[in-house]
């Protein structure tokens, strides 16, 4: 693994081999152990376009957990706002011996440019991450994600796991989606309104459903997903007091779910849009959970690509 840009395509070894790198991670992860040398001496420049704060702070929690020297560009008041262009940034932070590129970025494909970049200049020995780039991708999130499931559920091979919202406008959902089809999950629930799910996701195992009693029965895994107004260009369809009578998660919605489904959110959550505040903060969530396993599975990609 030279850099890690998207799920789609990774084989089923690799997924599992980075499942597997990061549980021993989950010990530093919850400070049963402070630091490990893995990254003593390199560089981890974090590139967040976009804001953040799960994903920003656990990569940042990771390297140093790692031992590396972690770089937060301050994109507000860096040199990007004089026009100086992305791949320009890029050349002179890599005069500043960065090791590897953490990017977030509202244009999808931005990261696969910056690799694609510093291929070009011969520069292999640099690692990109993609950190969520515009509708596209959002790899470790997918990862921490397929983490949490099969530490709740064991294994992959019986699940049936919903995911419901704004499809549409998920970077999070496609790379969810690409890994449980990889991890065998047999059965994909996509739940959601007709202007939010996108076309095209048809897959063997995928299946579509409009209303929530009917897509949540008998499901192990709920994942929310949150409306993402920022790529809507003012187009909200449902309003979030529609999306929330019809799609927000409450417990009369999730009773349809086994009575053992675990709840999941990618966050940032809308309390009282998506999912009611009772359930996120219910037995069933493990939404906090996601949290911390995406320190040991960042720790696990970054270790992975630094070998
Ligand atoms: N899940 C996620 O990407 O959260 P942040 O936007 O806070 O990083």
């Amino acid at each position: 693994l030279r850099h890690l840009l998207t799920l789609d395509g990774l084989p089923r070894e690799t997924l599992t081999a980075i499942l597997d790198t990061a549980a021993p991670f989950t010990e530093v992860a919850e400070r049963e152990i402070k630091k490990l040398p893995v990254l003593r001496g390199k560089s981890v420049f974090n590139l967040f376009f976009e804001n953040s704060t799960r994903t920003r702070t656990t990569f940042e929690i990771a390297a140093k957990r790692l031992s590396a020297d972690v770089v937060n560009l301050n994109v507000s008041t860096s040199s990007t706002a004089k026009g100086e262009s992305l791949l320009d940034t890029v050349d002179n932070l890599c005069a500043m011996q960065a090791d590897m590129f953490v990017v977030r970025h509202a244009a999808s494909g931005a990261p696969f440019l910056i690799a694609q970049h510093l291929i070009a200049n011969g520069r292999n020995d640099i690692h990109v991450v993609n950190a969520g780039d515009g509708r596209h991708a959002h790899p470790t999130q997918g990862l921490l994600d397929m983490y949490t499931i099969r530490h709740f559920k064991g294994d992959f091979s019986q699940l049936v796991v919903a995911l419901v919202g704004d499809v549409l406008h998920s970077r999070v959902a496609r790379s969810q989606i690409a890994a449980l089809a990889t991890l065998g999950v047999p059965e994909i629930r996509v739940i959601g309104p007709k202007t939010l799910l996108p076309t095209g996701l048809e897959r063997p195992g995928l299946r579509v459903f409009h209303d929530m009693a009917e897509g949540l029965r008998d499901v192990d895994v709920v994942m929310m997903l949150r409306l993402q107004n920022e790529r809507m260009n003012g187009a909200l369809l449902p309003t979030p007091q529609e999306f929330y009578k019809n799609w927000g998660l409450t417990a009369e919605k999730l009773s349809a779910a086994k009575s053992d489904a675990i709840v999941m959110h990618p966050g940032p959550m809308n309390r009282g849009v998506e999912i009611d505040s009772a359930i996120a903060d219910g037995a069933q969530a493990v939404i906090l959970n996601q949290v911390t396993f995406g320190i040991a599975v960042r720790m696990a990609v970054m270790s992975m690509l630094a070998a």
